[in-house]
Formats: structure tokens, sequence, C-alpha cells
């Protein structure tokens, strides 16, 4: 992205930010960050986003983030492990019927009743790592130039980084690796819920050499999913 600020924008800058560090704009950040978050206990922010009409189970950041990500990419296929009931899969959907191209296979063990249909969407149900789904996946991605995928199922560390591990073949280069909710186990949310996607990240990352963290993606501050931006390189 280009310079675009002059130099009274940054005199204005630099002003401000003698009342306010790095640290203390990490701390407002991940104060909203735990009370946007929490707050899903309460029937507000993210527990109740829909797309619609149908439940979402994003931030408003990160799904704006998708949208500047996918005109972009400009995908032909996006894969998505967690569907959920489909409020993503929905929004992604309309997004590539801008573009005129694009699909979308989404898996989920769930098959839950009354999922949007549109036709860019392929519903699957089983595992994400069951064996019939990844033939399925193999035959889709293949001859495709520009694939994403997207991992938001089962947040547990083993499982995500099996997935990391497995889905990462299908990224095509320049393409992204979603990893959805690290921001759970502490990073700054959930403090209870044990190691996560983030832990599984930085495992993957410790021996993976062809993934970058895009830390571009996390600039309106809120991410549900920190470092969780992958960009094939
Ligand atoms: C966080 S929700 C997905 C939200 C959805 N992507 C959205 O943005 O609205 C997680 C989903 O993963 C599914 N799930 C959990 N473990 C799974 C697995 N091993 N394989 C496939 N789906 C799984 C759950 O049934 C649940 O619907």
């Amino acid at each position: 992205m280009g310079l675009k600020a002059t130099y009274k924008d940054i005199k204005r800058l630099l002003y401000r930010r003698i009342y306010m560090s790095k640290q203390k704009e990490r701390s407002i950040a991940d104060q909203f960050h735990i009370m946007y978050y929490d707050a899903f206990l309460f029937g507000k922010t993210w527990g109740e986003s829909h797309f619609m009409g149908t439940h979402i189970k994003k931030f408003p950041f990160d799904t704006w983030i998708y949208q500047e990500m996918l005109h972009e990419l400009k995908p032909d296929l996006i894969i998505e492990c967690g569907t959920y009931k489909g409020g993503n899969a929905l929004y992604l959907a309309s997004l590539l019927d801008f573009m005129q191209k694009g699909e979308i296979v989404t898996i989920d063990i769930v098959d839950y009743p009354d999922k949007p249909q549109h036709p860019r969407i392929t519903y699957l149900t089983g595992s994400t790592l069951a064996p019939e789904i990844l033939s399925i996946l193999d035959e889709k991605a293949k001859g495709k130039s520009s694939v994403l995928v997207i991992l938001d199922d089962d947040h547990s560390c083993d499982h995500v980084l099996q997935e990391m591990e497995i889905y990462q073949r299908y990224v095509t280069p320049g393409n992204y690796m979603i990893v959805e909710d690290s921001n759970v186990n502490g990073h700054p949310v959930f403090p209870e819920h044990g190691p996560g996607p983030y832990e599984a990240i930085e495992k993957f990352m410790r021996t993976n050499t062809q993934f970058e963290i895009d830390k571009g993606r996390e600039r309106y501050y809120m991410t549900a999913n920190p470092n969780g931006y992958l960009r094939k390189k």
C-alpha cells in the first residue's frame, strides 16, 4: 500500500502518539475485543450476527477483510471447513456473484437444516479429515488456479494442526489459508479454552517455509484471527 500521508498528517499523528503509545493502543483494542467477544453470552455481537437472515459467526471487521481479499484474489474455489448454518458461505457466494466467478465447497460434520441454497455453494456433510471428503476436494481443486482455504470448525490445537498439514495442498501460490478463531486461549479472549488455533499456527510455522503470516489483514485492530491470515508464497 502506498504512503498517502502528508507532512501535516504525520505531524498530527506523531502528536497523538505522544499520548498513545503502541502498548496503550494494543490494550484498548484488546479491551474492546474482550468486551465484544464476551457480549455474545448476553445475546449481543457475534452471537447475533446475520447475513441476509442467516446466522454468521464472524466479526464484521473480518468479513470486510474477506471482501477485500476476494476482490484481490478472485478465487475459482473457496474451501470452507465449518459451515454451521451457512451464513458465511452465503456471504462469500454473494461476493463471488459480484465478480461472476468462483464457487464454494463447505464442510460440516452436522447437516444443519434450512441452509441457504445458492448455485455457487456445495454443502458436504462429514468430518473435514475424512478420506471421502478429502477425495471430493482433491477432484474439485484439480486444475484450479486460485484456491482459498478457510479453517473454521473444531478449534482444538491438534485438529487445526492436522487440518493445516492436509489443507495446505489446496492453497494456490499467492492465496491464503485463513485459520479462524485464533483469538481464543487468551489471544486475548476465552483464556480457559486450552491450546487452540493460535498454538496450532505457532507449531505449523516452526517448520513450514511455504506460508507467511500476513499481519496487514489485521489492520482494523480487532480480528478473531490473530496470526491467522497465512499467505502461500
Ligand atoms: C464456528 S462454526 C462455523 C461457523 C461458520 N463458518 C460461520 O462463519 O458462520 C464451527 C462448525 O464446525 C463444525 N465442526 C466441528 N468439528 C468438525 C469436524 N471435525 N469436521 C467438520 N465440521 C466440524 C461444527 O458442527 C460447527 O457447525
